[in-house]
């Protein structure tokens, strides 16, 4: 069997996720891509995770992309499953997926690796972070959702310049655009995303999971995004978290949710 690309650490209710090819920069082959899809739907089925960080391994990268090594003399017809198959196994799981994923970016986030911080909830880069999504350098476009996702988060025109001058913009600037939640520095990142996580673990998971729902709701096409909140609102309701959110508020305590 060959060498996992991932590593697994838990604190408490936190599961860190590390992309481990430091020679490759985290590039992201196909197997780390599997492995990483495996690792998320099992993070999800665990009701001891409350928050995942997936980081890369290494001073120099998150993840510089998707592996160009692997594509290189791919077809048309292998073109559209790569891209697909990204979004099925990974980059749309990430993005819906129950649990809040945070991920800290610790240098190089290109391309896939852009697009893989975006499908995560919340974003925090290191100052030495630098972001890009330079795949029409390679006479690609962003094939893991990037065009997507970037220009929701950054708007059409900001994201239509980063995908055609192909540059690379700094974290600095990244959280100016909104593209970031939090700027710190390399050693203050795993901190910082340490802290977002003690915040929200001591939230109801079944209601952030909800509210990652409704908020999602807004992208997806022929979905109503009220009609989602409502319903899932109404259906928080039904939880013990609400009953205990509720009752710790009129007792005046903290909320112990299960
Ligand atoms: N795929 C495969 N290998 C990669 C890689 C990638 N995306 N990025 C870096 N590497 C490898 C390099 O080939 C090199 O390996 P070797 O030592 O075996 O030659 C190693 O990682 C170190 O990289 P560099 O020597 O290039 O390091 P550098 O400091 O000189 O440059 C960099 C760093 C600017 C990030 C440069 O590596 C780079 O430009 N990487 C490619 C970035 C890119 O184009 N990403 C988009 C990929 S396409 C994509 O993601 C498509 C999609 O949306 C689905």
């Amino acid at each position: 069997m060959s060498e996992s690309n991932i590593i697994i650490e838990n604190t408490d209710s936190v599961r860190t996720i590390t992309i481990n090819r430091p020679k490759q920069l985290n590039a992201l082959n196909s197997q780390t891509i599997s492995e990483l899809s495996e690792a998320l739907k099992e993070a999800e089925k665990d009701t001891a995770v409350k928050v995942i960080i997936l980081t890369g391994s290494g001073e120099k990268a998150f993840v510089a992309g998707a592996d160009i090594k692997e594509f290189a003399s791919f077809s048309v017809e292998e073109g559209k499953k790569l891209s697909k198959e990204g979004h099925d196994k990974l980059f749309d799981l990430a993005q819906n997926l129950s649990t809040p994923i945070i991920a800290a970016i610790n240098g190089f986030a290109l391309g896939g690796g852009l697009e893989l911080a975006m499908s995560a909830h919340l974003r925090v880069a290191s100052e030495n972070a630098k972001m890009g999504l330079p795949e029409v350098s390679l006479g690609v476009i962003p094939g893991y959702g990037g065009t997507q996702r970037l220009a929701q988060l950054v708007g059409r025109g900001k994201a239509l310049e980063m995908i055609a001058t192909a540059g690379m913009i700094s974290a600095e600037d990244a959280q100016q655009w909104g593209l970031v939640n939090h700027v710190t520095s390399p050693d203050g990142l795993m901190e910082k995303c340490h802290e977002l996580a003690s915040k929200i673990v001591k939230n109801s998971s079944s209601a952030i999971s909800l509210a990652i729902k409704a908020v999602n709701a807004n992208y997806v096409d022929g979905v109503d995004g009220f009609a989602t909140e409502i319903e899932e609102f109404g259906n928080c309701f039904g939880t013990d978290d609400f009953k205990e959110g509720t009752s710790a508020f009129i007792e005046r305590r903290k909320p112990n949710f299960k």
